[in-house]
């Protein structure tokens, strides 16, 4: 196991590393049909992609935007038109659930005198909606969301966020955790101490950075801080 140094805040990314934003479309698979799971990925996908290409160009708007567009995107890519489907799934994505080591790995991380905080893509009324249903409001000493920056990941400037919001003045001191590959790499390029969180069997992007660890869920992280 890999024991970081040095570390005085843990930073989590909130989608697909503390929760899982397939539950949405695996719930509600009897009525999209067939194609539910692909469905699911091409919309993570698109919303990914939404992210990168609204930074790039400039014109920002909300997480809950760039989701519903990328929804609108998936559904009609597989011809799925169903009346009031989109409303439902939408409402879903704010009650995700939280993957199930989550809680039980927050308290033990807490209870080595650790700060820990979310820092997102996500827009502060659906991060809200999300750490409230998974029960993990008083896990967390701070919930970030970009919305603040009006940029996405991997901009520098997020990360440099969490580190004036934390008031921590050296990126090493923070231990950022990360399901999503190109969100664990940039954040070690950005100079983080990463845990990347091997939820979905990924290999490493060919993008500069290198996590510290890679672990299979985050029942090992307070181990490891
Ligand atoms: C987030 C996305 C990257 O929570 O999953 O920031």
């Amino acid at each position: 196991m890999t024991k970081l140094q040095g570390i005085r805040a843990v930073v989590f990314d909130a989608y697909g590393t503390l929760f899982d934003v397939h539950g949405p479309m695996r719930k509600l698979a009897p009525e999209i049909g067939e194609h539910a799971e692909a469905i699911s990925k091409l919309w993570r996908q698109k919303q990914l992609e939404y992210t990168w290409l609204r930074s790039l160009m400039g014109v920002h708007a909300d997480f809950w935007h760039v989701t519903s567009d990328a929804l609108d995107y998936a559904l009609e890519q597989y011809d799925v038109k169903e009346q009031g489907l989109k409303d439902e799934i939408m409402a879903l994505y704010l009650k995700l659930e939280a993957y199930p080591e989550v809680a039980a790995a927050l308290e033990a991380v807490k209870g080595r005198s650790k700060l820990t905080a979310i820092l997102s893509n996500g827009s502060p009324s659906m991060l809200d909606a999300a750490v409230r249903h998974a029960g993990l409001d008083k896990l967390f000493n701070m919930v970030l969301s970009v919305e603040d920056v009006g940029i996405y990941k991997p901009s520098r400037r997020v990360y440099r966020h969490a580190m004036q919001k934390l008031q921590i003045h050296d990126a090493p001191s923070i231990c950022f955790v990360s399901a999503n590959t190109w969100d664990a790499q940039a954040a070690a390029q950005f100079g983080f101490q990463v845990v990347r969180v091997d939820r979905f069997g990924l290999k490493d992007d060919r993008i500069p950075g290198k996590p510290a660890a890679l672990i299979k869920d985050l029942s090992e992280l307070a181990a490891m801080v």
